[in-house]
């Protein structure tokens, strides 16, 4: 049950209004309906307004709209913590990592593992990226039927262990992506993703228990990573990121530790290919739901050959723009990190002291009428017909917490949508629209959007 809480006076600044407390049906309606529960809140409240405690989640002002989201990613970030407040992730990715670190130490992980998403690094990537999906369409047959969640999970995947972690395909290598799909895939069902909202049932009843389960599941992922952290020890190339943190040291001289490794893998590998798949799988959902953006894209297309310099497709503008609208339509991440105030602060008019979270909501900005007019329409020429602020478009959040791997996502999306378009005609199983369904910290296309082959445009790849 939700109920309004009366404008708080402080410093004659009024306090957001919002929600008095969640009852179970709140909570449950948070988790597993949390588009229409934002959408009436922000009928109810306004754009910004306050979310009491729940769970382990500390109590927030919700932000969504681009003015309250200006104000929050241009203040001084020395004002806000989000490492303190990324507990939620503790039981998924490890407590070490750099979700969990703030100030000096998080600006000097940035730093270490920017290099390996940006620049010459991110373009070597092109190449790699580019083969994987190419090894996939090779596997396809006419008429075959697959869900794209799993094609693209499977490719995002393949690129980070082999682009980023510099893992090479051997036995262990197959074992390791099994695990790491295995994991994951226990979000699909609704009870293992309440159990990261709701400590509570993260009961640890026995192997056969579902958090049992999860449990053992991780350890069984530990291991294959320890392996491979063993195995680069006596091999450190300076290049990947695991050699990078292999080889990092702090001011003291100290190496990191094998559990700050592992947490630090569990969250890159994590955020390096959940998100990206699900967004992936989107973009084929929506230009196969819509033919005129399809054809539109088709003939920007023919205008490239499959050896085309991958950075020259990667700046194609209707391929750019249409992953832009997938990724505002239905972001994969509804809110970015919360930032908590270490300190009092005057927000947007309202008074809010120390301690009080502020959590950017992606999916109520990409959906203000203000921004975006007939925002549930999927429309490509929006992002030709204007560019948007850092405010109004945040797919990848902002600030000094803004994605680290923003560009690779980008540059993944754009190669794979270009390499598997330009040669196989694919279509939808289901004309059914497909809506956004949970999927542990993430939203996901439910069903996984599935797509039958229906020809090969070249004929060179048909059996
Ligand atoms: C479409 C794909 C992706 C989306 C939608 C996405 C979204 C996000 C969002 C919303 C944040 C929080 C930013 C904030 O609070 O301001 C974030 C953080 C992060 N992302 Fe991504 N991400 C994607 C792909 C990737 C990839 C490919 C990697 C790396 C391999 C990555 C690594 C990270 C890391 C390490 C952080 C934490 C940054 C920090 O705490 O300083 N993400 N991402």
């Amino acid at each position: 049950m939700t109920a309004t809480i009366k404008a708080k006076k402080s410093n004659n600044l009024a306090f957001p209004q919002g929600i008095k407390r969640y009852g179970l049906k709140g909570i449950l309606n948070l988790i597993f309906r949390p588009l229409p529960t934002l959408e009436s809140n922000r009928n109810r409240y306004g754009d910004i307004y306050y979310s009491p405690a729940f769970s382990s989640f500390p109590p927030f002002i919700v932000i969504g709209n681009a003015e309250g989201i200006e104000a929050l990613f241009s203040a001084d970030s020395e004002l806000f913590e989000s490492g303190t407040s990324n507990t939620a992730f503790q039981a998924l990715l490890g407590s070490q990592s750099i979700l969990q670190l703030d100030g000096k130490p998080h600006q000097k992980r940035r730093k270490l593992l920017m290099p390996s998403f940006h620049g010459q690094r991110l373009q070597s990537y092109g190449t790699i990226i580019t083969d994987i999906t190419q090894s996939v369409i090779n596997r396809w047959q006419k008429d075959d039927i697959f869900s794209m969640r799993k094609i693209t999970q499977d490719i995002t995947l393949n690129v980070i262990l082999q682009a980023v972690f510099g893992i090479g395909q051997d036995n262990q290598y197959d074992q390791l992506s099994q695990q790491i799909s295995k994991y994951l895939d226990l979000f699909n069902s609704p009870l293992y993703t309440s159990a990261l909202f709701l400590p509570i049932l993260q009961q640890n009843l026995g192997q056969w228990s579902p958090w049992g389960n999860f449990l053992h599941q991780k350890k069984k992922l530990h291991q294959l990573l320890s392996k491979e952290i063993d195995k680069r020890q006596n091999n450190i190339d300076s290049e990947d990121i695991l050699s990078l943190l292999l080889s990092a040291t702090d001011e003291n001289g100290e190496h990191l530790s094998q559990s700050e490794i592992m947490d630090e893998l569990m969250t890159l590998l994590f955020a390096g290919h959940e998100t990206t798949a699900s967004s992936l799988a989107w973009a084929f959902y929506w230009l196969h739901s819509h033919p005129e953006c399809y054809h539109h894209l088709q003939d920007e297309l023919n205008t490239i050959n499959l050896d085309t310099d991958p950075t020259a497709i990667a700046k194609l503008p209707y391929l750019s723009a249409v992953v832009s609208e997938s990724l505002r339509i239905y972001p994969t991440a509804l809110f970015s990190f919360s930032r908590t105030l270490t300190t009092s602060w005057e927000f947007m008019g309202y008074s809010l002291e120390k301690g009080m979270s502020l959590a950017p909501c992606i999916y109520l900005v990409h959906h203000h009428p203000d921004i975006y007019p007939n925002s549930k329409e999927f429309k490509p020429e929006r992002f030709l017909d204007r560019q948007f602020s850092p405010y109004e478009f945040i797919p990848f959040g902002g600030s000094n917490r803004r994605c680290l791997g923003y560009a690779l996502a980008l540059y993944e999306m754009k190669l794979v949508l270009a390499t598997v378009l330009k040669q196989v005609n694919l279509k939808l199983v289901s004309s059914q629209p497909i809506l956004p369904v949970r999927r542990g910290f993430t939203m996901s296309p439910k069903g996984g959007v599935k797509m039958q082959v229906k020809e090969f445009f070249n004929p060179s790849i048909v059996e």
